[in-house]
């Protein structure tokens, strides 16, 4: 299998109201599951490495490994790189096979914003990869639970004009979702997501996904959502499997038993999310 999620295939899940799951990884053992829930599934799934994995680990290192899980599994894996601020590191993961990466301009100005991401689409179409951009801005840490509160809200005009003249395949909104796991449950604004839904020709990327509600989520998709974000509640279980293993074993070292755990874990969790949006 060659590495993808292509943009035609984006685009095909978007034209008949399906979506793909993207999922990030910080090591080998969530990208083994990722593979693994889109086999099970028969489903594309896309793997987000980096970028702020890259401040953790090896750049080079878990690309290569992501690659080599990518290519031998039999449903197209993509390689995306996440919320990136930086054209450099766009040009990186771009040489490196990326299908696609997101330039996350959404602290700055709406012309700002748009300068940049409009850079980043320039820079990616040589490759052939595709790239999603977000306009609003999420709260919350992409890396951590913070129990951060809603950003700021897409506005739907501005989000028509920033596809416009940006070029962009994909635009993240903000109706209501929040990176991180929150203390009280998400509300999204699915009448907001409407609204941008009819004013914009692209796929629409929710992020946030971890503790929305299935049907919030089947919700979204039949409204335009064509790629869900999901990081903490995969960053939980990968934490509580691992956990759960060095506590049931007595002599406290089984890491290998642990790591066998946290992808089994992983593998049921991915499986049973794909699962709820695509029955
Ligand atoms: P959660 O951590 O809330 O699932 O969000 C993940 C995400 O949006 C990654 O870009």
């Amino acid at each position: 299998m060659t590495l993808g999620v292509e943009r035609e295939l984006l685009r095909a899940l978007h034209a008949t109201r399906r979506a793909v799951l993207a999922a990030v990884a910080y090591d080998l053992v969530t990208l083994e599951a990722i593979a693994a829930a889109g086999e099970a599934t028969g489903c594309p799934v896309i793997a987000q490495v980096g970028s702020s994995a890259f401040g953790l680990v090896h750049g080079p290192g878990l690309i290569a490994a992501a690659r080599a899980v990518a290519v031998g599994a039999a449903v197209p894996v993509g390689l995306h790189l996440d919320h990136s601020r930086d054209l450099d590191e766009i040009r990186r993961c771009l040489d490196a096979g990326y299908t696609s990466v997101m330039i996350d301009g959404s602290r700055l100005s709406l012309g700002a914003n748009t300068e940049l991401t409009a850079r980043a689409v320039e820079a990616a179409r040589p490759y052939g990869a595709w790239v999603e951009a977000e306009l609003g801005h999420l709260s919350g840490d992409e890396d951590r639970s913070t129990g951060a509160g809603a950003g700021e809200p897409t506005d739907p005009d501005e989000a028509a004009r920033f596809v416009a003249d940006t070029g962009i395949d994909a635009l993240a909104v903000c109706i209501g979702n929040v990176h991180g796991r929150t203390t009280r449950p998400v509300a999204l604004d699915l009448g907001r997501l409407e609204r941008i839904a009819a004013v914009t020709p692209v796929p629409l990327v929710l992020h946030g996904a971890s503790g929305v509600p299935n049907e919030v989520i089947s919700a979204a998709v039949a409204l335009g959502v064509a790629k869900l974000n999901v990081n903490a509640d995969l960053r939980a279980a990968h934490l509580g499997a691992m956990a759960a293993h060095a506590a049931a074993d007595s002599t406290c070292d089984d890491l290998p038993g642990a790591l066998s755990a946290a992808r089994r874990v992983l593998t049921a969790h991915l499986t049973s999310l794909i699962q709820a949006f695509t029955a």
